[in-house]
């Protein structure tokens, strides 16, 4: 009787704890355009971004970060979504801006979305790698993380690391640092270009398009009025919750990245030998061979 009570107890405060790790979406984030179409439902749990014929749809984050490891769990949009990009990235402003990328081309049903990524520093970008997922993303929710600290940046799906760019400035590779990000999502039409390089259309008869977004995590350092939250003082340094700033990938995830980079990646810049007939980027010699 008495551990069936303590088992009850244990499922309550469990379930709690993820509750409210979870976070309420409407601290985090502002819809910030599509007149209506996104939306923040069931008290923060949840959040939708739809797109029609007439408008896409978007968010941001109310703050801005320098490093962080950031989770946010996306359905993407199901059945015919050719034509469809739903982009989840962290960007900061300006003409030299830095920028990591996530950005998920639909299909027509059955066939694979494409997973895009990219990394601009100081407004240059041209880093594209493309996957397909071991899943399909639109019959459930997945988790999308970045790591973006001082040494690298990790971009994960459900745990599994899929790419990572590291800190080459020893090289002359600039590199994203000094400008402070805010998360941006939005679901858009570009049917001139993302599916098979524009030759499917959207097909505006599945209209609205919908994803779906929720237990966003990030621990990471707010930026705010020109000071990090984790900043030096003695009461923040070394406490292990910031662990993640010294993160790297140690040999079991490198093999899972291997795995995931020898078995789904569908596209490297750093192997595009006609787009660089004058060599390759100097980081390729660091990111590309795993
Ligand atoms: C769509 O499916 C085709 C056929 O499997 C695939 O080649 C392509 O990479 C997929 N993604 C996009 C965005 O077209
Ligand atoms: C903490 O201080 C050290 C020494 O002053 C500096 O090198 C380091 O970049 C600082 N770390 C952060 C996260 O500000």
């Amino acid at each position: 009787m008495a551990s069936k009570h303590s088992l009850v107890l244990l499922v309550i405060i469990s379930s709690f704890l993820n509750g409210s790790l979870a976070g309420n979406l409407n601290q985090d984030f502002d819809i910030t355009w599509g007149d209506g179409r996104g939306k923040i439902l069931n008290n923060g749990e949840r959040l939708t971004l739809s797109l029609d014929k007439a408008s896409g749809s978007g968010f941001q984050s109310k703050n801005e970060y320098l490093f962080g490891k950031i989770d946010m769990q996306l359905k993407l949009v199901p059945g015919n979504s050719a034509g469809t990009v739903t982009a989840y990235y962290l960007s900061s402003q300006g003409p030299t801006h830095d920028e990591i990328d996530f950005e998920f081309l639909g299909n027509l049903s059955g066939d694979p979305y494409t997973l895009h990524t990219n990394v601009f520093s100081q407004g240059k970008g041209n880093r594209e790698q493309q996957f397909h997922l071991w899943f399909d993303p639109t019959a459930d929710f997945h988790t999308y993380s970045i790591l973006w600290n001082p040494q690298q940046i990790i971009f994960s799906v459900d745990e599994t690391p899929i790419r990572v760019f590291k800190n080459a400035e020893d090289i002359g590779v600039s590199y994203p640092k000094n400008q402070p990000m805010k998360i941006y999502s939005s679901l858009w039409n570009a049917d001139d270009w993302a599916t098979r390089g524009g030759v499917v259309k959207t097909d505006w008869s599945h209209a609205p398009f919908t994803a779906s977004y929720r237990n966003f995590n990030a621990q990471a350092c707010v930026w705010t009025s020109g000071k990090s939250s984790c900043s030096n003082d003695s009461r923040n340094s070394q406490t292990t919750s910031n662990a993640w700033l010294n993160e790297e990938l140690d040999s079991t995830r490198q093999q899972r990245l291997k795995w995931a980079q020898e078995n789904y990646m569908i596209y490297n810049y750093c192997s595009d030998a006609k787009r660089f007939p004058q060599g390759f980027p100097p980081e390729c010699s660091l990111n590309s061979s795993v």
